[in-house]
């Protein structure tokens, strides 16, 4: 435990940047849900069967064989995490004069892509940019400007993420997955599914036809419109670390299995240990399971709730691993450039020891060519880790959300002091503005 004025010396010694408090003085850690939960007893179970042969062990055939009894394409490429697998494909298929359109590109995904000289474009549907919306699948692409987009650039992959991390934790519908599908015709059609549990539950609640279909076959479907994807298995998949690549073409898992014995590992453990890649597929079991499913979302939600009635503004309806308070709607007083989410991300931790993560113009304010305009919109999000807090910690979370919100207007905004040239959310350091 940490009391209030060790907080502040801890934020003054971090930039005001919570990516540089150590753990160990964070109380409630929801600055993400990925690698944070908790591996069950078959998973632990996992690791000790771990063989850790450098070629062809035993734990690669049981991963591999979990992997595609739910992702069933040609060619799996296992990396250390999900960036390693994005990094190596668009590598492949980036270059200067491309476009990657995505309903929402998360940073590292938009920062790889960007990092090759290629365009990371965002297609989400209107609704998806207005935190109040009640639409249920705020996670879809808008398909008219997909096909101008496939039209008009040079398009090598469509990318879909599964959920929609930086616009709320939404899902996909099934309908728009296959009106994307269409709308691609020849061009590759990604996934970006680290959250395809979660997304594949939603379908089941909201989606007409699909109360009655068991998510692994839910799962199956949205892969089987897809081909290929990218996967952080330290999301759903309930992983510490861990990801892979999957293509259908063989032209390009060649590729990508040359980068990737270059830069993670030969392609029977690519950026795993044999124990890691048992514990996945374990955990790729559990993800599917669900009454696991319906724990994780309602816990979520029941945060998401408490805040909403609390009055404090957050992303609606309830995503799937974590709550989003639009920061700009609680700090009106606080200019888009002046960071609100990270005002308010530092104000969570000063007062009651909770981390959670700007979602916003501090991640994506910042252009290729170094200039800066405000995002989307600014968010803070609390993360859940999986299987990992309770009811009364989550009870905590409620409260010092709602001192805060009751003392929002006493908030000030922040200014960067220092910056790297690309995902600067990580290393910024920031000062306190007094007025
Ligand atoms: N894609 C999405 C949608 C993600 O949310 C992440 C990671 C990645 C790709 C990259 O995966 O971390 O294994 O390299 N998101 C984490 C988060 C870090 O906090 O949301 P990675």
């Amino acid at each position: 435990m940490t009391t209030r004025e060790e907080r502040i010396e801890e934020l003054e010694r971090a930039g005001h940047n919570l990516f540089g408090v150590p753990g160990p003085r964070v109380l409630i850690d929801l600055l993400t849900d990925s690698g944070t939960g908790a591996m069950s007893s078959e998973q632990w179970a996992g690791l000790q069967r771990g063989d850790e042969s450098y070629a062809g062990s035993a734990s690669w055939e049981r991963f591999r064989e979990s992997v595609s009894e739910l992702f069933p394409f040609k060619h799996l490429i296992p990396t250390h995490q999900g960036r390693a697998a994005e990094k190596i494909l668009f590598s492949v298929v980036g270059g200067p004069g491309r476009t990657i359109p995505n309903n929402t590109h998360f940073d590292t995904t938009r920062a790889n892509v960007e990092y090759t000289g290629a365009e990371a474009l965002d297609l989400p549907i209107p609704e998806a940019l207005v935190p109040s919306s009640r639409h249920p699948f705020k996670g879809n692409m808008e398909v008219d400007a997909l096909r101008r987009v496939l039209a008009e650039r040079d398009v090598p992959v469509v990318f879909m993420t599964l959920t929609n991390n930086s616009g709320g934790g939404q899902p996909v519908s099934m309908e728009n997955l296959r009106a994307v599908r269409e709308a691609c015709g020849d061009v590759p059609l990604f996934l970006d599914a680290c959250r395809f549990a979660e997304n594949a539950w939603f379908v089941k609640l909201r989606e007409d036809g699909y109360a009655d279909v068991p998510v692994p076959d839910i799962v199956r479907e949205m892969a089987a419109l897809a081909d290929g994807m990218t996967m952080s298995a330290k999301k759903d998949p309930l992983g510490n670390i861990g990801g892979w690549l999957a293509v259908n073409d063989d032209a390009l898992a060649e590729q990508s299995r040359n980068l990737l014995i270059l830069t993670e590992g030969f392609p029977t453990y690519g950026g795993m240990a044999g124990r890691d890649m048992d514990a996945l597929a374990q955990g790729l079991r559990e993800a599917v399971d669900e009454d696991y499913l319906h724990y994780r979302i309602r816990s979520t939600a029941y945060l998401g709730e408490a805040l909403d009635r609390a009055g404090i503004p957050v992303v609606l309806p309830v995503g799937g691993h974590a709550v989003y308070i639009d920061a700009r709607g609680l700090l009106p007083h606080i200019p888009p450039l002046e960071y609100p989410g990270q005002a308010l991300a530092v104000a969570l931790y000063r007062e009651g020891g909770i981390r959670g993560c700007e979602i916003g113009t501090v991640m994506f304010g910042r252009h290729p060519d170094g200039s800066e305009t405000p995002a989307a919109m600014d968010l803070v999000r609390l993360a859940i880790p999986r299987r990992t807090y309770t009811q009364s910690h989550v009870d905590y979370v409620i409260e010092v959300c709602e001192h805060v919100a009751s003392h929002a207007s006493e908030l000030r905004g922040l200014r960067i002091v220092e910056e790297p040239a690309a995902l600067r959310h990580f290393t910024a350091r920031f000062a306190p503005l007094t007025s």
